[in-house]
């Protein structure tokens, strides 16, 4: 089954009296276990396709269908549920909560759910070793490196087990080292995790972890084609 399909999607923006077309006409499909880059000049609509595709933001024509489902099908309740439950969010500056702690971040999705967290016990353990972070549960996002803290939003973004994890330039704000060994955090949680995994990213580099890229200009898909691998 695909992960993601997308259906003659536009999105247009009001600015004033004119109406900007952010997006034009996408159509294009994801399957599960796919990694995409989505690449492309700043300003040609990636941030806002992921939004689309995330049920972030509504299109203003065309289908977006998320596991079989088409996200406009869907009441705002089953649609805030399947965001939390299915689909884990990354973001470039990775929208910690200063105060808590490695592990309560981790697990803030879970709270909100109001879902008791003995349960989560072993899975939060096997989380803080799948990022390596095993060693810092205890200390506040204030203590880490900016690549420590792009860990436990990736962490906080696997909780729930989603199928899909979206990331907004998730090393955007990184040295190339640590966007390195964030890049092959994604790759395992990818094969090994076998997650469905939407990258949006300037970096060519980065976008070859992906198994595939699809490069976006003017709001139009240029290409969508696999990675060699
Ligand atoms: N809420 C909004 N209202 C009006 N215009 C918007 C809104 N969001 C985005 N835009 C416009 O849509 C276009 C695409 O924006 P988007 O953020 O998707 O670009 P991007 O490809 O992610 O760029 P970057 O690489 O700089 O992050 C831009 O021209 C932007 O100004
Ligand atoms: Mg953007």
């Amino acid at each position: 089954m695909r992960a993601i399909e997308v259906f003659d999607l536009n999105k247009n923006f009001k600015v004033g009296k004119e109406e900007i077309e952010v997006l034009k006409n996408i159509n294009f499909s994801v399957e599960k276990g796919e990694f995409l880059s989505i690449m492309g000049p700043s300003g040609c609509g990636k941030s806002t396709l992921l939004y689309l595709l995330g049920g972030l933001d509504k299109p203003t024509s065309g289908v977006v269908s998320i596991n079989g489902r088409d996200l406009s099908s869907l009441s705002e309740k089953q649609k805030s549920i399947m965001k939390r439950r299915e689909i884990g969010f990354v973001f470039q500056f990775y929208n910690l909560v200063p105060n808590l702690t490695v592990e309560d971040n981790i697990l803030l999705p879970i709270i909100l759910d109001g879902k008791p967290l003995k349960k989560y016990e072993e899975k939060l353990k096997k989380i803080l070793d799948t990022i390596e972070m095993s060693h810092k549960r205890k200390v506040t996002p204030r203590e880490l490196s900016g690549g420590q803290q792009q860990r436990v939003a990736i962490a906080r973004a696997l909780v729930f087990e989603p199928d899909i994890i979206l990331a907004d330039e998730p090393i955007g704000n990184l040295d190339s080292k640590t966007g390195t060994d964030i890049m092959k955090l994604f790759q395992n949680i990818n094969k090994n995790l076998s997650k469905t995994i939407i990258q949006v990213t300037h970096s060519e580099e980065a976008a070859y972890y992906g198994t595939s890229i699809l490069r976006l200009k003017d709001g139009e898909i240029q290409t969508k084609e696999g990675v060699a691998s």
